[in-house]
């Protein structure tokens, strides 16, 4: 544990790309791959793939490449997807409701629980049979259930309030979606989502035509 504490947060950002292809690999029964194949795949240099990957350990062998299956189910206990981790949603809007009717995540072990909201006309309300409940029951219910995530998916001027109570209330992250920084004590991580910025990235490269190459970062 006390080993991958030391990777860097840009290793542990690529991390789910790697997860990503390997998996795709499982599913086309592909049992071992050389660093120069996974380069070519995932447009990332082969140097770039063994300096990750090296840094817990490697899991590749000479003349042999990475075992597909090993590296992929390491690298899953590395993010931490070998637990099952329980989530709620708060704000059952456009985006709340989008998010619950994704199934992918639970394929990871993210497993929604309940789905938070003030508006009565949502309370009672089943979203892939999940129920949307009244924000007054979330603490009782974060407490007994010990959630570990909340995806915040509400206006943005309550969410610091909100942030704050689930941080109290023994939450261990927050996906947040809305446009506001949260200030949280250190034993709740936080990851922001702001999809416009993938849009003004996109603007950036559009406008930009030299470059040619699609760059993943
Ligand atoms: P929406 O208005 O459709 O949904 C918001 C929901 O939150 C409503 O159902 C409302 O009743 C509920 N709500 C209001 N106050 C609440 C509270 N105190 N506790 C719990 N629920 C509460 O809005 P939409 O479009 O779904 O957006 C939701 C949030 O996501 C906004 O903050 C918006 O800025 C943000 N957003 C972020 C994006 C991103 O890329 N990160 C993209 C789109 C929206």
């Amino acid at each position: 544990m006390s080993e991958e504490r030391k990777i860097s947060m840009a290793v542990i950002r690529r991390l789910p790309r790697y997860y990503r292809y390997l998996g795709e690999l499982i599913d086309n029964d592909i049992s071992r791959i050389s660093s120069r194949e996974l380069s070519e795949r995932m447009k990332v240099t082969a140097s770039q793939i063994r300096q990750d990957l090296n840094n817990f350990g490697g899991f590749g062998q000479q003349g042999y490449g990475y075992n597909v299956e090993y590296l992929h189910a390491e690298i899953g206990k590395i993010l931490g997807l070998d637990k099952t981790h329980k989530m709620i949603i708060v704000g059952a809007g456009n985006l709340g409701q989008a998010l619950a009717n994704y199934q992918s995540f639970e394929k990871r072990g993210f497993k929604l629980i309940g789905i938070f909201d003030v508006n009565p006309r949502l309370i009672g309300m089943t979203i892939r049979g999940i129920e949307v409940y009244d924000i007054d029951v979330m603490e009782k219910f974060v407490k007994e259930q010990e959630v570990d995530i909340a995806m915040l998916t509400m206006p943005k001027e309550n969410v610091r309030e909100t942030a704050n109570n689930l941080a109290e209330w023994g939450i261990k992250g927050l996906w947040n979606f809305s446009p506001v920084d949260l200030y949280l004590p250190k034993h709740v991580q936080v990851e922001n989502v702001h999809l416009s910025h993938g849009l003004m990235t996109l603007a950036y490269k559009i406008k930009d035509q030299s470059l040619t190459e699609n760059e993943e970062d």
